[in-house]
């Protein structure tokens, strides 16, 4: 009779045991389930965050393309008169003259690319850049476009 009782009492213990250790088996599986729910909200934030980062540099972006485009659209004119005109309206050192459609002609066969090369690195007595330090090689390009198209 005290095998019996023993083996009960073992097989109860045993039991509890199961029900504890299969309860935090249960409760590992409720934890990896919440982990599982977890993931996708946060999948959902990054896509949430994502195209409002694309948003904000789609903002920016024609932000800075108007700035960019000013000064190219103002230049021509105005560097051609802050730069160039000293020698090009009189014709220094023998340099082609604005509006001169002759002269011009046969420099403006050589391309636009070859005209802006040598107006940005200089050409014979043409100084590079005319002299403008400041001036960029799109202030430049803008220039030599409107001394061609004021002399074509
Ligand atoms: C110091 C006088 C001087 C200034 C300032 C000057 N140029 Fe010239 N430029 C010349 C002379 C001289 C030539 C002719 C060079 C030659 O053909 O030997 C010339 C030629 C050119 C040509 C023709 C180049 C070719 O391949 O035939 C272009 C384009 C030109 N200049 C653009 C400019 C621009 C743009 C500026 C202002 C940013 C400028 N120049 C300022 C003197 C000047």
């Amino acid at each position: 009779m005290k095998i019996i009782k023993w083996s009960l009492k073992t097989l109860a213990s045993l039991s509890l045991f199961c029900l504890i250790f299969g309860q935090s088996f249960a409760n590992s599986n409720t934890k990896a389930d919440i982990l599982k729910r977890l993931e996708p909200v946060g999948k959902v934030f990054i896509a949430k965050e994502q195209p409002q980062i694309k948003q904000q540099e789609s903002n920016k972006i024609p932000v800075k393309s108007v700035a960019s485009e000013k000064p190219s659209k103002v230049s021509g004119k105005a560097i051609y008169a802050d730069n160039c005109q000293l020698c090009h309206t009189t014709g220094v050192a023998n340099s082609p003259i604005l509006g001169n459609k002759q002269q011009w002609a046969p420099r403006i066969t050589q391309g636009m690319d070859k005209l802006i090369e040598h107006a940005i690195k200089g050409y014979n007595a043409m100084p590079p850049k005319g002299g403008c330090i400041k001036c960029t090689d799109e202030d430049i390009a803008a220039a030599v476009k409107y001394m061609v198209n004021k002399s074509k």
